[in-house]
């Protein structure tokens, strides 16, 4: 079988699943767009199944030193040949991540972690083996429990509260974000989000580690709690370790909902964004994902239209006619990939409650 440059088989018991070629996508434009100087690259694929992402990354971003572990001996076995199919040279280990890390002194520039589930059980491995500056690229695919739908979970796996709406997904990948700088602080790291992606059943974070207790202290102040009124959908949101959360909304006097901790900085850099999507095939699937997360406001969390337009009782507004009200009054909005229906904006709820009554009196009049 064929994805992109790589030839690979699949052996029995080893995974592999062509959807998420969108993905490996993202992940060969992503080294690409960072321009890394070619001294030293060393990538670790820490999960590496049929070998498919070492082979990628070594034939599309030049990457010459490559390590891939698989705990699974038919994945490690299925990697060594398909690297010998593809004349790709990689150190090979059939090991567990968590003894690889014990016993290696390695550092590695750039980690990829792609497990079963949740990447939450291996991200200290990850970080034994980083160094300053080291990029890591992590999945997860436990979105059932970063987006709410088994809340203890979620307490015991990520520390976090989750929500269960239109806004799960974003608060998700924040939940997951934060969870990821507090372990790397412990070990005196600070962690850039340079791209966050949720799409189809994963969420993937591209991240940079900065050596430094500074680094790590100024990544935890990005962190903070949400607040979510079930009543008419406003959201609010506070940094800091203990802040103070609003339990009553502004809009609506109804009692609110709080989550979190989470990440509310930015989720992704908007330049690197734009090299990326320069540097994906309009035919990848990955190109109208990263095409909408590359437009998107970076405001965090966004408005559900349809939820507003029920709280309001009137029939439904477009994203157009909506977005062209608000710029009108100077506010600006975009579509955001977590939610078809929703709305990023810098405008405040009364604004964007006011726009839509305007346009419904127009409409009917
Ligand atoms: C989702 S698959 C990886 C898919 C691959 N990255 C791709 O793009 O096709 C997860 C892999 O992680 C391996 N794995 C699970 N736990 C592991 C551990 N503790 N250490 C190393 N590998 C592990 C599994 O054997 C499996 O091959």
């Amino acid at each position: 079988m064929k994805e992109a440059t790589a030839k690979i088989t699949v052996a029995e018991g080893v995974f592999y699943n062509p959807k998420m070629k969108s993905l490996r996508d993202i992940s060969v434009a992503f080294l690409n767009a960072l321009e890394l100087p070619d001294s030293g690259k060393s990538l670790l694929d820490s999960t590496s199944a049929t070998g498919i992402r070492c082979i990628r990354y070594a034939k599309e971003s030049g990457i010459s030193t490559l390590t891939a572990i698989d705990i699974n001996e038919k994945a490690a076995k299925n990697t060594k040949k398909n690297l010998r199919l593809n004349h790709v040279k990689a150190d090979v280990f059939n090991i567990d991540l968590e003894k690889f890390a014990a016993e290696h002194d390695a550092k590695f520039q750039i980690i990829d972690l792609d497990p079963f589930g949740s990447p939450s059980p291996y991200i200290r491995d990850i970080i034994k083996l980083s160094e300053d500056d080291t990029i890591i690229m992590m999945t997860a695919t436990d979105t059932a429990v970063l987006c709410g739908a088994h809340l203890k979970a979620c307490v015991k796996q990520y520390g976090s509260t989750p929500l269960h709406n239109h806004l799960c997904k974003e608060a998700g990948i924040r939940i997951l974000i934060n969870h990821f700088i507090r372990k790397a602080a412990e070990f005196n790291f600070g962690t850039e989000v340079m791209l966050s992606i949720s799409d189809m059943h994963y969420m993937r974070i591209f991240l940079r580690l900065k050596k430094g207790a500074e680094n790590a202290y100024a990544s935890m102040l990005q962190t903070g709690f949400g607040s979510y009124c079930n009543s008419c959908s406003a959201y609010s949101y506070a940094l800091g370790i203990a802040p103070v959360i609003e339990n009553k909304c502004k809009n609506c006097n109804s009692r609110t909902k709080a989550f979190g901790p989470l990440y509310l900085g930015r989720l992704n850099q908007q330049d690197l964004l734009k090299r990326v999507l320069l540097l994906l095939s309009e035919e990848s699937p990955a190109y109208k994902p990263i095409k909408t997360i590359s437009e998107e406001h970076e405001s965090p969390f966004f408005y559900h239209i349809p939820l507003l337009t029920k709280f309001i009782k009137t029939s439904s507004v477009s994203f157009t006619e909506l977005s062209e009200s608000l710029r009108k009054k100077g506010f600006q909005s975009t579509r955001t990939l977590f939610d078809p229906s929703g709305i990023k904006t810098d405008a405040p709820l009364p604004e964007i409650i006011s726009s839509i009554k305007k346009l419904r009196s127009h409409n009917s009049a």
